[in-house]
């Protein structure tokens, strides 16, 4: 019998990039992406006082525009993260801009924040959502995660991500601060330890009541840079930490032709580093914050390798654009077949 998700997925292999990608977040808005089955109750999750159906989350830059929310929590993600979304529309750097590479299950990407703008995002968001006597309640039982990010120009971080937390708070169940993304200049400064200090201030004071907050980092500071920005973000207040965003590094192992394009790179070659990463900032955490690993993330022994080295949380990106939705299905088997042979009943008994 035909199978029509993966037909889609190998059709859409064949088109351009981003036409691809505009077709996928317009049929998953549709909700023509098919539905995922319920999640074995084993792969639930506790993290950020928030409750997991499974802890396989969809990364930022897939729905930037918050087009495409509710389907994609159909699909199976445990959580979803869309955005970056920047204060104004702006868009993004000239095409082409996203490259596969095929050969080594990768992606270069130099999309740059092409954003529809906060206040059309909020638009997108809020018929999703209605007031109950709590607050606002969403559009599933899977938490969405919202991603901010600054305008290429006339940025001022210290107003404008506040101002970001504002407008998003009453929507999110979870906040990340992207402060890594390669292609927006200046950005990555913002990881410094005392500069990350003021902007954690400058939220807390204009918004206490806003949901969990996480910082995403890049994976090519100094391994020494890490501790200070813990720090700082302990400091700060903050919930947790996504490791990592995309790379600016080339591994020498890398063979497609596009491999010298500039831009992050995302997929299976991010994936030591990714993991070496999380292993230095598990060690200095201690459990204290929230762990959310994202960087070539392809299979469940992956996903259970770095639950045990400290994620709470993962999250995949470049898994999805290649296998398209049944690589969810296909995770999550893995995952429970790992847990089984390594003795572990739940997510949450590993956890403790
Ligand atoms: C095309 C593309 C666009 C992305 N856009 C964003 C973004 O807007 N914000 C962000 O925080 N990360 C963005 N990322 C990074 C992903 O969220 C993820 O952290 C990274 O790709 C590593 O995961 P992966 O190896 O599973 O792809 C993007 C990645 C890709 C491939």
């Amino acid at each position: 019998m035909l199978d029509i998700g993966k037909t889609a997925t190998w059709l859409l292999r064949r088109l351009n990039p981003e036409t691809a990608h505009e077709l996928a977040i317009h049929s998953i808005a549709h909700g023509l992406a098919g539905r995922g089955k319920p999640d074995h109750s084993a792969l639930r999750t506790e993290a950020l006082g928030l409750s997991f159906p499974n802890p396989i989350g969809l990364a930022a830059g897939f729905d930037k525009n918050a087009r495409a929310v509710r389907g994609l929590t159909k699909l199976g993600f445990g959580f979803v993260e869309t955005g970056t979304v920047t204060p104004r529309p702006q868009p993004g750097n000239p095409r082409p801009r996203l490259f596969r590479l095929v050969e080594d299950r990768a992606i270069i990407n130099r999309m740059g924040f092409n954003s529809c703008g906060i206040d059309k995002f909020c638009q997108n968001l809020a018929p999703l959502f209605r007031p109950n006597r709590h607050g606002q309640v969403g559009p599933t039982d899977a938490p969405l995660g919202i991603n901010l990010g600054i305008n290429k120009t006339g940025a001022d971080p210290l107003v404008d991500y506040p101002a970001l937390v504002g407008r998003t708070k009453s929507y999110a169940d979870y906040l990340t601060i992207n402060l890594s993304s390669p292609n927006t200049p200046g950005l990555r400064d913002l990881q410094a330890a005392d500069m990350l200090a003021r902007l954690l201030e400058a939220i807390q004071t204009a918004h206490p009541d806003r949901p969990p907050l996480l910082v995403k980092l890049a994976p090519d500071l100094e391994d020494e840079a890490y501790a200070p920005i813990l720090q700082a973000v302990i400091d700060g207040g903050a919930d947790g930490l996504i490791l990592t965003n995309t790379t600016l590094a080339r591994p020498t192992s890398l063979k497609d032709p596009h491999r010298d394009e500039t831009g992050g790179l995302s997929g299976a070659p991010l994936a030591d580093r990714a993991r070496h990463v999380l292993q230095l900032v598990s060690e200095l955490n201690k459990g204290r914050l929230c762990l959310v690993s994202s960087g070539g993330i392809e299979t469940g022994r992956d996903i259970l390798e770095r639950l045990k080295m400290g994620a709470n949380l993962v999250q995949i990106y470049t898994a999805f654009i290649y296998e398209g939705p049944a690589v969810l299905t296909r995770l999550k088997q893995e995952l429970l077949h790992e847990m089984s042979r390594s003795g572990i009943r739940s997510l949450t008994a590993l956890q403790r």
